[in-house]
């Protein structure tokens, strides 16, 4: 080969490597400028256009149903929807907490509430037993919190297969049903709002916790294609990517079980997600997390990847130190 062509060879694949490179900056670019400007508008409109500020209840109906509401971010979320004035469906398994969480939120808010004692690992069964026990309460505000994660990061084998099968069912079936139990009825009012909450670790496959950040990847683009699927039909379909929260599903490190800057605790956590209710479709909720998923997608996915593997093993680590000091 000539010089002149090996130059000309270097040159193209320089200029086509600048090329990808520059459009995909520019592509993240323009997602996380969106954002930007939806969180803006958010934060500034109150103060400029006061009169096209409407309540939550106003907007799209009085009762909020959240699941997986007795503890963590979904205690902390149903709060802040009380606290706005929403009364308030609250569903998990245990009854003793439910009915400490009523009593908190009847107490703390003075707004009315309802309990559904249900166990989502078992499915349809108990999507149908939360409709039944509903009875006739509209619900306005629908937020699909409850999600199991492994005790610990694990192998795949290591996971019992009950454990895998009850993630699956929990964080895929839950939200898929109990969506498709509500929407026709918030469709038919022209009204209503959707929460879907997944996780930071739906941005990569996730190493030793391979079937959880798959069931939130299935969560983000079922909740796009639905928001894509019911737009024009006065429905907010918001999808929420929260990375660590302070709540006792990290229990197995003190790194991310410990609140700091970017860990916040649920309350926080909540209070600035419930904001972004019906003004940012996609987003982490919190501003912190924001930053932190910005910074994670400039990355190409395979590093994204090792990071999240490494991290895992250290988490691991801790969590195996940890039970043999006490043993
Ligand atoms: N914490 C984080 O760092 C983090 C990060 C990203 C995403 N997320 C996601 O955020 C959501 C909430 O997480 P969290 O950390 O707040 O959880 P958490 O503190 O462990 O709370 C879980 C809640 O769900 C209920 N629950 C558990 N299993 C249930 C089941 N089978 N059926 C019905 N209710 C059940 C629990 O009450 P009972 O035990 O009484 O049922 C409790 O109220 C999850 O979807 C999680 O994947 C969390």
């Amino acid at each position: 080969m000539q010089k002149g062509e090996e130059t000309m060879e270097a040159t193209i694949l320089t200029m086509t490597l600048l090329t990808v490179g520059a459009l995909t900056i520019f592509s993240l670019l323009i997602d996380f400028i969106w954002n930007l400007l939806q969180v803006s508008k958010s934060l500034l409109s109150p103060l400029f256009l006061p009169n096209e500020e409407t309540s939550l209840a106003n907007k799209y109906g009085t009762w909020a149903l959240v699941t997986g509401s007795t503890d963590g971010i979904g205690k902390a979320y149903a709060c802040e929807l009380a606290s706005k004035g929403l009364n308030i469906v609250l569903v998990s398994r245990s009854f003793e907490k439910l009915s400490k969480t009523q009593k908190e939120i009847e107490s703390t808010y003075s707004v009315k509430t309802k309990i559904i004692q249900a166990d989502f690992s078992l499915g349809k069964q108990a999507v149908d037993s939360v409709k039944e026990q509903l009875g006739n309460i509209p619900i306005g505000i629908l937020v699909n919190n409850v999600g199991k994660q492994y005790e610990y990061p694990m192998y795949l084998a290591e996971v019992p297969e009950e454990e895998l099968w009850d993630i699956i069912k929990i964080n895929v079936g839950a939200v898929t049903l109990m969506c498709r139990a509500f929407i026709d009825e918030m469709k038919t009012r022209r009204k209503g709002a959707i929460v879907n909450i997944s996780s930071g670790s739906e941005l990569q496959p996730l190493p030793l916790m391979t079937v959880y950040a798959a069931s939130k990847t299935y969560i983000k683009n079922f909740t796009q294609a639905l928001r894509y699927e019911y737009r024009g039909d006065g429905i907010t379909i918001q999808h929420l990517a929260p990375m660590f929260v302070a709540t006792k599903m990290n229990h197995f490190s003190d790194k991310i079980y410990r609140k700091s800057l970017f860990v916040p605790d649920p309350v926080s956590y909540s209070k600035y997600a419930v904001s972004m209710l019906g003004k940012v479709d996609d987003s982490s909720g919190y501003w912190a997390h924001d930053i932190q998923t910005f910074f994670t997608t400039i990355l190409p996915e395979w590093i994204r990847m090792y990071i999240g593997g490494y991290m895992n093993k250290l988490f691991r680590e801790d969590y195996l130190k940890s039970i043999s000091e006490s043993s």
